[in-house]
């Protein structure tokens, strides 16, 4: 194994591992301290993540991160903000026996309890009883902003998996909490992001819900050829001697599709692989070893969609689609045009495809489209 696998991690990029994106951290940064919050949007495994966690640690502000995957009620959800909530009080202003006065202070729907442990305190914040659920995550957010205004200090807080909100609050009682909290904010930034952008900006931009307008918005695109040329030349050069041929990295680019997850789990494969400069045939071989690995789970999740989008997918994978509104599309898919745009929709929503400068619908992911291709009827 080559030691410089570890620049091509599949989960966050950290250190050496994070190519670029100096403009977008610069931003995020200038959010954070400014105190402005922010909604970070790219589909699925861009790196949304790795750049908040970059920007937080940039900014030197002390953080906590907030992940609503792991929750599945509104009663979970609070939860996971309140345990946020003390973590980030510990972390951010001081040790709470010395804050039990002005946390008695700031809380009424919430009991604060200090328990001394070992040689340090530490705090529970119990909901009074019939308190509704939105009323105990403003008042939670509302106290680490109010102590960290006591004393002079700041914070982020970063939502991530926030689309989940959608599916767990159906009443809006969290996105108002959240935003009654937020608008108050001058030393606590927040962090939303999330992906499935159409859930996302619904939650953001659609003026009758609670969160509109509270944010300014990051899109996060690919990382471009030219970012990616020097981060992945620089470690082959450390690995092997000497740079990559242009066509050995275009190679790269090509099969990945320049998708920041896959170019990893396509390098990772390179550098297992290669014992020498790899060659365009080298790159061929690791992303079919890629391509094998994935099949079984790409399938899987193929079969999840309705057998609509799955047909529109395949074709789109296989043809240069100009128009999907021609007579010749909708009869080849033996769908009707309005079956089609609405199936296009639910996939553009989903994140499964784009449509280039020109307005050609693409596949977003290199690994769907390698199956899509080689699939049999
Ligand atoms: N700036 C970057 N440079 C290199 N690789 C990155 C970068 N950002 C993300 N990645 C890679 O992309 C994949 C997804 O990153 P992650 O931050 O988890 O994305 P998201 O939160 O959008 O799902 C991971 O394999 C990660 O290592
Ligand atoms: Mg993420």
């Amino acid at each position: 194994m080559h030691e410089n696998r570890q620049l091509f991690p599949l989960g966050k990029a950290y250190g050496k591992a994070f190519c670029n994106r100096v403009e977008e951290t610069e931003q995020l940064v200038g959010n954070i301290k400014s105190c402005k919050h922010t909604l970070l949007i790219a589909p699925r495994r861009y790196g949304k993540s790795s750049l908040a966690e970059k920007a937080v640690e940039k900014a030197e502000f002390p953080s906590v991160k907030i992940n609503f995957h792991l929750a599945t009620t509104e009663q979970e959800t609070a939860q996971l903000i309140l345990d946020g909530v003390i973590k980030l009080v510990g972390i951010a202003v001081g040790r709470v026996e010395k804050l039990t006065a002005s946390i008695k202070k700031y809380v009424s729907n919430l009991e604060p309890l200090f328990s001394l442990g070992n040689d340090v305190a530490s705090l529970k914040l119990i909901p009074k009883k019939e308190v509704n659920l939105s009323v105990v995550i403003a008042e939670a957010l509302l106290l680490v902003e109010k102590l960290l205004r006591e004393k002079n200090k700041r914070a982020v807080i970063f939502f991530d998996e926030f689309q989940e909100i959608d599916r767990i609050s159906k009443h809006a009682g969290i996105e108002g909490a959240i935003r009654t909290a937020a608008q108050e904010m001058q030393c606590l930034s927040l962090i939303f992001s999330g992906s499935i952008r159409s859930l996302l900006l619904s939650l953001f931009d659609d003026e009758n819900r609670p969160l509109y307008k509270l944010c300014r918005k990051i899109k996060i695109d690919r990382i471009s050829m030219s970012d990616y040329e020097k981060h992945i030349q620089k470690i082959a050069v450390d690995t092997w001697g000497s740079k990559l041929t242009e066509e050995t990295f275009s190679k790269i680019m090509d099969l990945s599709n320049q998708h920041p997850y896959y170019v990893n789990y396509l390098c990772d494969s390179i550098w297992q692989i290669c014992k020498q400069l790899p060659k365009p045939e080298d790159i061929e071989r690791a992303w079919k070893k890629v391509v094998a690995e994935e099949w079984s789970d790409v399938l899987h999740e193929l079969a999840e969609l309705p057998l609509g989008q799955r047909r529109l997918l395949k074709y789109i994978a296989n043809h240069e689609v100009k128009s999907l509104q021609s007579q010749e599309t909708s009869s080849s898919l033996a769908m009707a045009t309005s079956s089609i745009s609405t199936a296009v929709n639910v996939l553009v929503e989903k994140d499964y495809l784009e449509q280039d400068p020109s307005g050609n619908y693409l596949v977003i992911n290199p690994l769907l489209l390698a199956v899509l291709k080689g699939a049999e009827d």
